[in-house]
């Protein structure tokens, strides 16, 4: 395993590895992924097998602009074209139908193709010196909490990837908002930081995955990014006596008053703003999950704006 920081040296030396069939680990302005050649079926399997992910749970194809973009889908056009024009470069998946050389295994042989063009200038950069749309899932294995760092990727997939492009913390820290235009209304799959309410001024009401009977992406599965600590949903700290405090943790975003008792407070941002805990949340349950407490409470957040998407990865970490 090697942490490379990002020049320009280390991501041509990176495009060279994944134009021969090889893994990559890179940053985004949302999560780290671990890229692979979209195009190139066994090196997808490979991404696979270092994550443990079931084939039944699609990639998204990471792309450096909209004409490339264009030959991962079958059209861009309508609301999906809007939004892309919108909101790329940055942190938006438009699930859509596929492009025919984009092979099934990237789709978990679905017709539709999730797509992506980050804001990250080493994720571009990369995508442009390997001149191929990267798949890529976040670096972790499945089922665990996103990476943020270079450093959260190599402490769990560090063995099974042999190169990690380190590009700083993720601005972000919270995985892309997901819209999928393969019905007749667009319909959120993912939460993020796009928000519901930013996609809903653009286009209108949108259908929420929590409509939807069956998962289709496992991100909806009720159980993901999940820690091993127990973690526990409450509004108030006053919700847990005293006498249950010893050995727990808290993780807050916002003024608190009684805190005593607590074997750690871990603090989003004392002053509640959502963004700067969004781009702390991951860490902190990776930072929460090392040590050894018998719980972890997580406060509440509003659930307007980003809010939505700390709340989503906080119910599916307290499943
Ligand atoms: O921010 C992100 O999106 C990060 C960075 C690396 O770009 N990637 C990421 O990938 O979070 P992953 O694989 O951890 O999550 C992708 C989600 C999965 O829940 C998958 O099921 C869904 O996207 N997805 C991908 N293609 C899909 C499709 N065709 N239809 C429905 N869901 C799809
Ligand atoms: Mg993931």
């Amino acid at each position: 395993m090697s942490i490379r920081a990002a020049t320009p040296a280390a991501i041509a030396a990176a495009a060279t590895h994944l134009r021969a069939g090889g893994l990559v680990a890179f940053p985004t302005e949302t999560v780290y992924g671990l890229g692979a050649a979209a195009t190139d079926a066994a090196a997808v399997a490979a991404i696979f097998a270092v994550k443990q992910r079931p084939a039944f749970d699609p990639l998204i194809v990471h792309v450096d602009s909209l004409a490339r973009a264009e030959r991962v889908v079958r059209r861009l056009a309508g609301a999906a074209r809007h939004l892309a024009e919108r909101y790329w470069p940055g942190p938006l998946t438009l699930v859509l139908p596929k492009a025919a050389d984009i092979p099934d295994l990237v789709t978990a042989g679905l017709p539709t193709v999730g797509v992506r063009l980050p804001a990250h200038a080493v994720a571009r950069a990369l995508i442009a010196a390997a001149d191929l749309p990267i798949a890529a899932p976040s670096a972790n294995p499945f089922g665990y909490v996103s990476p943020t760092t270079a450093a959260h990727v190599a402490a769990q997939l560090g063995d099974a990837v042999p190169l990690i492009l380190d590009g700083g913390a993720c601005a972000i820290g919270l995985e892309s908002t997901i819209v999928a235009f393969d019905g007749d209304r667009p319909t959120l799959l993912r939460s993020g930081a796009i928000t519901l309410e930013a996609l809903e001024a653009e286009l209108g009401p949108l259908r929420l995955a929590t409509d939807i009977p069956l998962p289709t992406a496992p991100g909806q599965l009720p159980r993901h990014y999940a820690p091993r600590t127990p973690l526990v949903l409450i509004d108030t700290p006053a919700e847990v006596a005293p006498a249950r405090r010893a050995g727990t943790a808290l993780l807050a975003c916002g003024a608190l008053d009684d805190v005593s008792g607590f074997a750690q407070v871990e603090q989003l941002a004392a002053d509640g703003d959502l963004v700067v805990a969004a781009t702390r949340l991951f860490a902190a349950l990776r930072a929460l999950d090392a040590g050894g407490f018998r719980r972890v409470w997580a406060l509440r957040v509003p659930e307007r704006g980003i809010g939505r998407a700390i709340m989503d990865r906080l119910r599916r970490a307290s499943q």
